[in-house]
């Protein structure tokens, strides 16, 4: 395994596209296996391929509940309700933004095995799967925060009570 360099807002290959996986290889074994190094060498709950140059619907999460998801080709095919909250990116280091989301999606994708499988997701799993799967079309969640950007600095003074305990 190895920590890929992740690409940062600014970067053209983050505005584009992400090809489908067509059969899975050593190489995307591979990248996967590195993309969740990647992900928890810098804290992240998930990360797409494009954030580390690969444009290839390949997505990694990990929200702390126990499991490592791995979503190829993902298509959210169900949307439910709403929550609005803070969320980052690892590809926009040091800020953050409140952004709107769904607060279920069923989201349907292919494992490591290139099996197919639905998955119903509610709150920050959820909330995490639209944010991936917008890199996958070259979004990122800076184009919906409401108000603005704002840097982390302000979110540590926020929870710094919170963190202490
Ligand atoms: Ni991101």
């Amino acid at each position: 395994m190895a920590i890929r360099n992740i690409r940062t807002i600014g970067d053209e290959i983050l505005t584009k596209n992400c090809k489908p996986v067509k059969q899975m290889t050593p190489r995307i074994a591979q990248l996967i296996d590195d993309m969740f190094e990647t992900m928890y060498g810098q804290n992240g709950a998930g990360l797409a391929a494009p954030q580390v140059g690969i444009l290839k619907q390949i997505v990694v999460i990990d929200v702390d509940d126990g499991n490592q998801y791995i979503l190829i080709n993902p298509q959210i095919i169900a949307r439910e309700g709403s929550q609005t909250g803070n969320e980052g990116c690892l590809s926009v280091p040091g800020k953050f933004g409140v952004v709107t989301r769904p607060e279920k999606v069923t989201v349907q994708a292919l494992n490591e095995k290139m099996e197919e499988f639905t998955l119903d997701a509610e709150g920050l799993l959820a909330r995490c799967i639209c944010h991936e799967v917008d890199h996958l079309q070259g979004r990122l969640y800076v184009s919906l925060v409401e108000g603005e950007l704002r840097d982390n600095s302000e979110l540590e003074d926020e929870e710094g009570e919170e963190e202490e305990k």
